[in-house]
């Protein structure tokens, strides 16, 4: 028996495409292309004629992502295996001048939760790898094994919002002397032996954010965040359009607070300076759309400036 294809359902997709403004002729930028979804449909919107270049620092994805677009007619699609803070760089290599639309989607896609392998899951046994660039040296296991109990305290608590974040550092420095952590089921283990049942947060699971802080952290997933996407709206050519959807607190207040400042500036406007949100239709179809919010940041065209704020 064939294992099932891989999916994930685009979040926000018609939202996404309305802020994105695209067009034929369009040079696109996906930071995050998982498994396409988005990428797709933006490719056929920009063709043809069309330039997308497509990041994702996990190349089991893009090899997926790979055959999906290979159907989409009319569009150059370049693939780049590399974290999307280097977007900037990326296009300056490639002497592209700059994009008409970025698009960021942060986070995990489905395909990645549900694969056992990428030890991210509490709910699926796996090796505690976490990494999603197998490229990087440090895996979840290594670093548990390794880290001093304030290390891991801090990374729990910081990343993670644990409260009890030192319990569950002195049980794992405690346990790690008798057999280090190896899998997914070690480090639940960890978190229950830590949290008191009757304390425990009926509404998630015991483990989330325990694996939120440590999946965050060896993957860096919020270095620099607020400083990448201010240079990779630098990016954007005049009258372009960026859209980021964060899942989290940490990633979007990194991104709220980069496209405010932005847009104090003469170059850069934000349509809406709250966030969109999925609509309760959305939610009810796909639960784990629940917490996006949708940033738009539009680059000036070359034309107009800015009205003063205050200005009639
Ligand atoms: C939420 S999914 C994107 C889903 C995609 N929009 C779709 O509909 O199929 C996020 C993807 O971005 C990748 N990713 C997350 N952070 C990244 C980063 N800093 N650099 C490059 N890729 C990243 C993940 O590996 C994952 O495949």
């Amino acid at each position: 028996m064939t294992a099932p294809a891989p999916t994930h359902v685009p979040v926000m997709f018609d939202e996404v495409m309305e802020a994105l403004r695209l067009s034929p002729g369009m040079v696109a930028v996906d930071g995050t292309l998982g498994l396409a979804g988005h990428a797709r449909e933006i490719a056929r919107r920009i063709a043809p004629g069309g330039k997308l270049i497509a990041f994702d620092w996990d190349d089991r994805m893009m090899a997926i992502a790979r055959e999906r677009l290979a159907e989409v007619e009319g569009c150059d699609v370049q693939y780049v295996h590399e974290d999307y803070r280097a977007i900037p760089e990326v296009l300056q290599k490639q002497a592209e001048p700059g994009a008409d639309a970025i698009f960021i989607d942060m986070g995990l896609n489905n395909a990645q939760i549900e694969d056992a392998e990428y030890g991210i899951s509490f709910l699926r046994e796996g090796p505690l790898d976490m990494r999603m660039d197998k490229r990087r040296e440090t895996t979840a296991a290594d670093w548990l094994n390794h880290a001093t109990a304030q290390e891991i305290e801090d990374v729990l608590f910081n990343e993670g919002g644990e409260r009890w974040a030192r319990r569950i550092a002195a049980t794992i420095v405690e346990r790690r002397k008798t057999k280090p952590l190896a899998t997914t089921t070690d480090l639940v283990d960890c978190v229950m032996a830590a949290i008191p049942a009757a304390k425990r947060d009926p509404r998630i699971h015991p483990a989330t954010r325990t694996f939120q802080g440590v999946r965050i952290f060896i993957n860096d997933e919020l270095e620099d965040l607020g400083e990448c996407v201010t240079a990779i709206a630098q990016s954007l050519r005049p009258g372009g359009t960026m859209v980021v959807l964060a899942y989290h607190s940490g990633e979007d207040g990194a991104v709220k607070h980069a496209f405010h400042a932005l847009a104090r500036t003469d170059e850069f406007s934000e349509p809406h300076r709250k966030p969109a949100r999925p609509s309760e239709a959305e939610v009810a179809r796909n639960p784990k759309a629940r917490s996006v919010r949708l940033r738009t940041l539009v680059r000036q065209p070359k034309s107009k400036k800015k009205a003063p704020e205050g200005a009639a």
